[in-house]
């Protein structure tokens, strides 16, 4: 029976054109540049306009995707979106998506595990491909967070921002060579016990509002650090690797400190590790494939490089994928 390996053709990303910077925001809240920039290393987010959807955001990035992959939306068999922030509770933006991009064939829905987001619809992609069930598939993870949050709270509000990225992935017949590029494997955790840690307060079944997002940080920040230091791990060890044999880390932007904790932790030199966190913020499940994109458009990654992504968001939910580009 053939075997197939989930190879990248192309990344996109897309940023709204507002930004909100940290003296922004010290305008509105009781904060400062100063302490937000020293306790997560973010200097501005960009907002989506009032009349951008979540949907208008992924089409961006979907569009730019295709383009890099040279393919159009006909081509595509599947479409997953890594979304906490839906244009609506149904149907699933994907499918607002899938029209737009002119995709009548196929199939196309929404994934929710909040900024772990990326990694599961990555993971759920790469296994449909190696199921031989689906040839091409756009993986896309989108957000529009600054709607969910609560402007008053300057514990949560701070450290979120919008934006959208998006990969192109094909199926090939797997040689067995770890040389060849494509998904080596991935990753997936949640521990339910925790959902209370970060979540929102309101939902279709519960309140039928929205909600706001409310976080207990330091919760957050303890386990983030140890639950991605375990998944690194497990991804190197399942593929015979150590942390010298990754030529980048492209991991969820929440917060330098995590970002530098993990990496500390797994022995990874601070300059293999892209961070865009200063720049994008936290945008949940857009944070991979928007520093993905950014790191390879500025000539950092290229093809062939060895990528390991990681993420840790609200459930808890965790993962890493580990792929040569
Ligand atoms: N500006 C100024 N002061 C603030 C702000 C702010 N924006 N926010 C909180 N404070 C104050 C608090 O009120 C508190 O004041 P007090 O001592 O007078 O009570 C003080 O700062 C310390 O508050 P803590 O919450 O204890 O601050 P901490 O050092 O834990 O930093 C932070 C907070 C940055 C949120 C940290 O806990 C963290 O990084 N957690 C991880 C959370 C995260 O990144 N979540 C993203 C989603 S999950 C994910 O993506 C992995």
């Amino acid at each position: 029976m053939t075997k197939y390996r989930s190879v990248a053709l192309g990344c996109g990303s897309y940023l709204p054109e507002k930004v909100l910077t940290n003296d922004d925001l010290a305008k509105m809240v009781d904060t400062s540049d100063e302490w937000i920039r020293a306790r997560t290393g973010i200097k501005r987010r960009h907002i989506a306009a009032d009349h951008e959807l979540t949907s208008d955001l992924a089409l961006k990035a979907a569009r730019e995707a295709l383009g890099a992959a040279g393919l159009k939306g006909g081509d595509l068999d599947l479409i997953v979106m890594a979304t906490s922030t839906p244009d609506q509770t149904f149907p699933a933006t994907a499918t607002v998506v899938q029209a737009a991009l002119g995709m009548t064939g196929g199939f196309a829905f929404d994934l929710q595990a909040v900024c772990s987001g990326f990694v599961y619809a990555m993971a759920v992609a790469d296994n449909f491909i190696k199921a031989g069930q689906v040839r091409r598939a756009l993986v896309i993870g989108a957000e529009t967070f600054s709607r969910i949050l609560d402007w008053q709270d300057r514990s949560t509000c701070v450290l979120f921002g919008d934006g959208a990225g998006a990969v192109v992935l094909e199926a090939a017949e797997d040689t067995g060579s770890p040389d060849q590029p494509g998904i080596f494997s991935t990753h997936l955790h949640s521990d339910g016990r925790y959902h209370d840690c970060l979540y929102v307060d309101g939902g279709p079944g519960s309140t039928k509002t929205v909600g706001h997002l409310r976080m207990k940080g330091r919760e957050v920040f303890k386990h983030a650090i140890n639950n991605l230091a375990a998944v690194v791990e497990e991804a190197l060890e399942a593929n015979g690797m150590t942390a010298d044999d990754i030529d980048w880390v492209v991991p969820h932007q929440a917060n330098k400190r995590i970002l530098d904790g993990t990496a500390r932790k797994f022995s990874i030199p601070a300059e293999k590790v892209i961070i865009t966190v200063e720049e994008h913020a936290n945008t949940s499940a857009a944070s991979i494939p928007l520093a993905l994109s950014a790191a390879i458009k500025d000539g950092r990654i290229r093809k062939g490089d060895v990528l390991l992504m990681e993420a840790m968001g609200g459930g808890f939910t965790w993962g890493a994928v580990l792929m040569r580009w």
